[in-house]
């Protein structure tokens, strides 16, 4: 930190749902924080000037724009792993660190997938708006077990294999594609590697998806993928809004090809209304997948120390996911 600054110079924007945590190692830092959650873009642009940090999850926007007007930035801290909101190189073009907690979220995150994939198998959600609404019927609920059936992984990251080891204990046979990790981690989850994505979509009983999002995975299951796919397949999407195009899912839903989706994730957030909640076997969350106390609770910690570290200025933050170097 230069000479003739403190801590208690510093401000931070708190813009998205963020546990108290981080609230709290501020106060114990004298560093003012404000918490404004939903604030309309045109306000954001309008007070970031005011800001040295800005705390965000996936919803607020950090582009050229805003960091154009954030004359004082010195670090987006990313409060979850996802930094498809982001524009990471401009940022470091500015001077502005940007870090993440890839790793804080990610038992929430599998954990909400094998709950998805269970969910959807034996119609849990559906079954109970049906009797919530004053109705009771068992036959048309009949479900499936997941007990034998082949799961397939496209992503076997961090989150892919937390998924792996905890639905092996139901007895699936897991296969996954993941052009980016080296054998010995398919070996490592009882995965059976796929060389290709079309051999894991024609062998796949149920599919879960644990990629970022970035262009070669925006819309990697469309249309001409879900062809491919056995009659009856089950989708479960916890990752990213976009990786399974949505029109795509509608189309398979409606002509009977798809039994089921799981969506926590989508295109377009918040999304109140859209064409596939017209399914029963819909299972639809409003991106759920780190909220859970604990994540949020490392989250929160994890993102407001990063923070610090970059007042400090003497290192790079642990996640830092741009190179800026400090003026002392
Ligand atoms: C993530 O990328 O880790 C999630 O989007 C976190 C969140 O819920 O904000």
């Amino acid at each position: 930190m230069p000479k003739n600054q403190k801590l208690s110079d510093k401000k931070v924007l708190i813009a998205e749902l963020t546990s108290d945590e981080a609230k709290e190692i501020f106060a114990q830092n004298q560093i003012k924080c404000d918490i404004k959650y939903k604030l309309p873009r045109k306000k954001l642009l309008e007070i970031i000037a005011d800001y040295n940090a800005i705390i965000v999850r996936s919803e607020t926007k950090i582009d050229q724009e805003l960091l154009d007007k954030a004359k004082k930035l010195e670090v987006v801290g990313r409060g979850g792993s996802g930094v498809d909101n982001i524009d990471i190189d401009y940022a470091e073009k500015k001077g502005v660190v940007v870090a993440n907690t890839p790793r804080a979220n990610i038992i929430s995150a599998a954990e909400h997938t094998v709950g998805m994939i269970l969910a959807s198998c034996r119609n849990m959600a559906w079954a109970s708006s049906f009797i919530k609404a004053g109705n009771w019927d068992r036959k048309r609920f009949k479900g499936s077990e997941v007990y034998g059936k082949i799961l397939g992984i496209i992503g076997l990251g961090k989150i892919g294999g937390l998924v792996a080891e905890r639905i092996k204990a139901f007895g699936m046979k897991i296969i996954a594609y993941d052009p980016y990790i080296k054998q010995q981690r398919f070996k490592r989850y009882h995965a059976q590697p796929m060389q290709k994505l079309e051999q894991l979509l024609k062998l796949a009983d149920i599919i879960t998806i644990h990629t970022p999002r970035t262009q070669e995975t925006t819309n990697m299951i469309a249309e001409k993928e879900i062809k491919m796919m056995k009659s009856g397949v089950r989708l479960v999407n916890v990752a990213r809004g976009g990786l399974f195009n949505e029109q795509a899912l509608f189309q398979g839903m409606k002509q009977g090809k798809i039994a089921s989706v799981g969506i926590d994730v989508w295109e377009k957030e918040p999304q109140k209304d859209h064409d596939l909640y017209e399914f029963n076997t819909v299972l639809g969350t409003p991106h759920l997948g780190a909220s859970t106390f604990e994540a949020q609770a490392r989250v929160a910690t994890q993102v407001a120390e990063q923070i610090i570290e970059v007042f400090h200025g003497n290192k790079l933050p642990k996640y830092a996911l741009n190179k800026v170097s400090f003026k002392k």
